[in-house]
């Protein structure tokens, strides 16, 4: 339809993209099999009907599976390459791409491994489609602090190279405070800050990712519409929220496309915008994300260009740089 191709040739920035999140169950069988690697599953349908969730924790566990794939750097760089030629498809121009190091280093695999594996497919895209893109590095919030202190630390060599850091996996149980004292340690790193919160956790997680880690993004944030005053603290302090529609519907966030509150969001003042999470495991990528959204709460194109713009001005690119993308 005219929508989906103006949704498509919409230039638009991806800020919250689990790159482990875009392995696709192809990609997935043909890393087992490079890499001689057994997975649960005997045929890519097989992996696709296991992704049934009915809330974070039940994705978390086939997610961090699907993972086990990923062994060299070669395979790094053909994931984050699958991704970026899918995204720049979308429409995508630039896209702040998240990792998790922990999944691998825990498995064995070096941090460096990791990133020089993402970084040459980063390399590629930008050759390729003219994509730009940049590293957040993602702590697990399932584990503990000292360990999110090791991964800061093999991080080191590579700090000009990575942009924020943030905070993900299981959010429940796992309060942003716990890792207040890494994060400012990654502050004074020069790194930027983004942490989840708000998706399955309350309001006062927000709060305590605003108060107590200092974050210059939110990511998902969903739950603080709960809160009157917090939404207008974000509104009046032009915090970006990065918004995953059809994430938010398999993890059972929202009930249905029709009660998503993306456009609750632009209507409070908030600068919402609307990303994919882990496309892969949720059934489309950012033009998806769009059209679903679109749909579901009939978004007019005024709407789609304020996410889209949204999306530039919520980036950790300079001021040129979003000005340029204007
Ligand atoms: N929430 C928390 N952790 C995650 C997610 C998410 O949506 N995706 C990948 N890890
Ligand atoms: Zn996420």
């Amino acid at each position: 339809t005219d929508l989906d191709r103006f949704i498509a040739g919409l230039p638009k920035a991806e800020l919250h993209l689990h790159i482990e999140g875009s392995l696709e169950p192809e990609l997935m069988f043909a890393l087992a099999e490079r890499n001689q690697v057994t997975i649960p599953f005997a045929s890519v349908d097989e992996v696709r009907a296991a992704y049934s969730f009915s809330r974070l924790q039940d994705f978390l566990d086939i997610y961090y599976q699907g993972a086990e794939v990923l062994r060299t750097e070669r395979d790094f760089h053909d994931l984050a390459t699958a991704y970026f030629d899918r995204a720049a498809a979308d429409g995508v121009v630039h896209a702040e791409i998240m990792f998790d190091p922990q999944t691998h280093t825990a498995r064995g695999i070096s941090f460096d491994t990791v990133i020089a594996g993402l970084l040459s497919g980063m390399a590629e895209a930008e050759a390729r489609h003219g994509l730009t893109a940049k590293l957040i590095l993602c702590f697990l919030r399932h584990l503990d602090e000292e360990d999110a202190f090791a991964t800061l630390k093999a991080a080191e060599p590579w700090l000009d190279r990575i942009a924020a850091v943030g905070l993900d996996s299981g959010e429940l149980g796992n309060p942003p405070e716990k890792f207040a004292r890494v994060f400012a340690a990654a502050r004074a790193q020069g790194l930027r800050l983004v942490a989840h919160a708000g998706e399955e956790g309350p309001p006062d997680y927000v709060r305590q990712a605003l108060d107590l880690l200092g974050i210059d993004r939110l990511d998902h944030g969903n739950r603080s519409l709960e809160d009157p005053v917090l939404t207008a603290r974000l509104a009046r302090m032009g915090m970006t929220l990065t918004v995953c529609p059809l994430s938010n519907l398999k993890l059972c966030v929202v009930e249905s496309m029709e009660a998503h509150p993306i456009d609750r969001m632009l209507r409070a003042g908030l600068r919402a915008t609307v990303n994919s999470d882990d496309p892969a495991y949720f059934g489309g990528y950012i033009a998806d994300n769009y059209r679903a959204a679109a749909a579901g709460r009939g978004l007019d194109r005024d709407d789609l260009v304020a996410l889209a713009r949204n999306s530039f001005l919520g980036s950790f690119l300079n001021d040129d740089e979003v000005a340029g993308h204007l």
